[in-house]
């Protein structure tokens, strides 16, 4: 695979905003109204990137380029909660996806997250996103109950996803890279 994953730099935001617009239009069309994804999403991401990426805080953001932007993962740390590591965004654009980039981000970002000495990590996943839920449970996370959020003026349902094993979490995301 041509494909190469690099840092992301503090001169991402727009292109990182892109991408995660357009993978939410995508997967979120029916969670999130369709107001927002086709009018103000774009907006509220770049808003979003240039906060996060001018931040101190601790952070890990992978961008996938094959060689124009494929997709990306980012990861956090979390102080509230059981888990260490908070996977926020794991997105492969629209037309790549089934090719094993989400497999080859995640699995390269786990490999980080032990190199830093984290132990185990969590995301979350709205219930109505049945694809990522699928492609998560196949990787062994243990699913939490779901609760009911309100996000971007839409009520939905999130569940925390969560890992404890990251070598064998690594192992089945270099399993899955095709
Ligand atoms: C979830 C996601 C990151 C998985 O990445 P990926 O690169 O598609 O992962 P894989 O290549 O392993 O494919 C995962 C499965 O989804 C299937 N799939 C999902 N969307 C697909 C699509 N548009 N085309 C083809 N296959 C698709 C694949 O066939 C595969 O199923 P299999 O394991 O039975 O073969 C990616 O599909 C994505 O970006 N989804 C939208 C954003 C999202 O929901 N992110 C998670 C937020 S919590």
């Amino acid at each position: 695979m041509g494909v190469q994953l690099r840092d992301a730099t503090d001169a991402d935001a727009a292109l990182l905003a892109r991408l995660h617009a357009d993978s939410w239009r995508a997967a979120y069309r029916g969670i999130f109204r369709d107001q927002f994804l086709d009018h103000e999403a774009d907006a509220e991401r770049l808003a979003h990137w240039r906060e996060r990426l001018s931040s101190a805080d601790w952070r890990q953001i992978l961008i996938a380029e094959d060689p124009d932007p494929a997709g990306f993962c980012a990861a956090y740390l979390d102080s509230a909660g059981r888990c260490d590591a908070l996977i926020d965004n794991l997105h492969v654009r629209p037309n790549l996806r089934g090719r094993g980039l989400g497999p080859l981000l995640l699995g390269r970002m786990v490999e980080r997250l032990i190199a830093a000495g984290h132990r185990s990590m969590f995301l979350w996943v709205f219930t109505d996103n049945a694809p990522a839920l699928r492609f998560y449970q196949s990787l062994g996370c243990t699913l939490e109950d779901p609760a009911e959020i309100e996000v971007f003026g839409s009520v939905t349902r999130e569940a925390r996803c969560v890992w404890r094993d990251l070598p064998t979490l690594a192992n089945a995301c270099r399993a899955r890279v095709r």
